[in-house]
């Protein structure tokens, strides 16, 4: 079983990474998207927040399983049994970045590959923090995440 995990803050949950959830379950035997909750960033939404938008945005990929994780990522990858981690490389500007977690992870976890996709060019100059700017400034993110992600959005952003 080639079981992988998808880690990321997915605050919220954007088209980018659904693109790259849907060409890795196609790779995969099983691929479990981990939702960081201890990150140093503030997020916008809860933990439960962000598994309930993305549980509900994969709920027709029968091999793909959403969960969160604490601590570090190979623990959460060694305790679910997986032996890959998926990233998404939308630019140039993201690789260093990568490339140094990518690195460590191998260094504490050797059995444990990263494999990087490269965001389809339609999505990527797309992010989760572009979305949220221009949702608190009134404008329109329809074209960038799924419908009910948005509307939580909107509802953040009016109260
Ligand atoms: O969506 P993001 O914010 O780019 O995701 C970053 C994430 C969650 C993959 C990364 O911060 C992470 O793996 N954090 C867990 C802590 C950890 O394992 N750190 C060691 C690797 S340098």
């Amino acid at each position: 079983m080639r079981r992988a995990i998808y880690p990321g803050t997915f605050d919220p949950v954007t088209f980018g990474h659904l693109d790259i959830i849907e060409r890795s379950s196609r790779i995969f035997d099983e691929v479990i998207v981990g939702i960081l909750v201890n990150n140093a960033k503030v997020p916008l939404f809860s933990a439960e927040e962000r598994l309930d938008m993305l549980k509900e945005a994969v709920k027709d990929r029968p091999n793909v399983r959403v969960m969160s994780f604490g601590g570090l990522l190979t623990d959460f990858a060694r305790a679910q049994e997986a032996g890959f981690i998926v990233r998404g490389l939308r630019a140039v500007t993201d690789f260093e970045y990568e490339l140094q977690m990518t690195q460590t992870n191998k260094v504490i976890a050797p059995e444990i590959d990263t494999i990087f996709l490269t965001t389809s060019l339609k999505y990527s100059y797309l992010s989760s923090s572009t979305v949220k700017e221009l949702a608190s400034f009134g404008s329109e993110i329809d074209r960038f995440v799924p419908e009910h992600v948005a509307q939580r959005i909107k509802e953040k952003y009016r109260l």
